[in-house]
């Protein structure tokens, strides 16, 4: 008598577009049911008609601003009244704010960090440990290679919110793996999707070469093969952004500082009147 497969359900913030929603074609094609979350709720009610139709799968959508401090222990009450239990995270959801860091509102830098950190964490610490008590988990948190960047000048908070990421994924998978659940952090470099249009630097990016962009199923597929394997718990995209990344961590901080320092025409130049070595060659 052959035994039926467990289904298990994935639960997907930010899967309204991009690697979200990449992600959850990825996993239905697979044979997982699905909870989905984001904010534009006919585009994932659309992407729910989608995947019941194309794999069968049970797609449950819960649209969600996670800006509302709420919204995580909400979407936690949601997924219980229906007695779904999520084996599968994927914190994907993220923006970045361009600009000088004093040019945004103060509620626009919160925001990003409740979207990006904040909801992070707490949906890690709700779902993992009940993930731990049936044994099984996997935790898909998406990172960026800007984690591993010392700053990213006018897009201020967007590398320490991803370091944050980064490193979080590393404590949760040591505390976790015994206990059966895998957590990673994954950093892709630039990758399709409208996360650039969103930002409204669609035309500065189109300026990138070819070759620097992903696809966004693959970012996915390396993610999906990472967790499952349970190996490591940083998975970074493709050769060139591994050589990057393997630059980055060679190079001393304050250097890569300098070099991607678009304020550097700022520092502060001493007149020549305080600098004895050119006040002399004035003369
Ligand atoms: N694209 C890249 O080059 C790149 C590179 C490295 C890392 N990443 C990371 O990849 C992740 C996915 O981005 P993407 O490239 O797929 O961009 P995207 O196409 O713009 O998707 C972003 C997703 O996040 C959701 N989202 C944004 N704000 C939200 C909020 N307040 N509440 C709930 N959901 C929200 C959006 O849905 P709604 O608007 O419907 O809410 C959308 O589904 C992000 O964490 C990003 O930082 C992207």
């Amino acid at each position: 008598m052959s035994e039926t497969k467990p289904r298990f359900t994935a639960l997907i913030t930010g899967a309204s577009s991009g690697i979200g929603r990449d992600y959850a074609r990825y996993l239905a094609a697979r044979d997982y049911d699905l909870v989905l979350t984001a904010r534009r709720t006919e585009r994932l009610e659309e992407l729910a008609k989608e995947l019941k139709t194309a794999f069968g799968s049970k797609v449950t959508v819960l649209p969600m601003d996670l800006i509302d401090p709420a919204a995580p222990a909400q979407l936690a009450t949601a997924i219980k009244r229906r007695r779904l239990k999520i084996d599968y995270l994927v914190n994907n959801a993220g923006y970045e704010v361009v600009g000088r860091y004093e040019k945004a509102p103060w509620q626009a830098q919160a925001d990003m960090i409740q979207v990006m950190v904040t909801a992070v964490a707490q949906l890690c610490h709700i779902f993992a440990p009940l993930m731990a008590e049936g044994g099984h988990g996997r935790i898909v948190n998406i990172a960026s290679v800007a984690a591993f960047l010392p700053g990213t000048p006018s897009r201020t908070l967007y590398a320490p919110v991803k370091a944050f990421v980064l490193r979080l994924s590393q404590s949760l998978a040591l505390e976790f793996k015994s206990r059966g659940v895998n957590v990673i952090a994954v950093c892709p470099g630039f990758t399709w999707s409208e996360f650039h249009d969103v930002a409204g630097t669609r035309n500065a990016m189109n300026k990138m070469p070819g070759f620097v962009w992903l696809e966004g199923p693959r970012v996915v597929n390396d993610a999906h093969v990472a967790v499952e394997n349970g190996k490591g718990a940083v998975v970074i995209n493709g050769l060139l952004y591994r050589a990057l990344v393997f630059c980055f961590n060679v190079l001393p901080d304050n250097l890569m500082n300098w070099m991607s320092g678009s304020d550097r025409g700022n520092a502060v130049k001493k007149p020549a009147a305080q600098n004895p070595a050119r006040a002399k060659a004035k003369k």
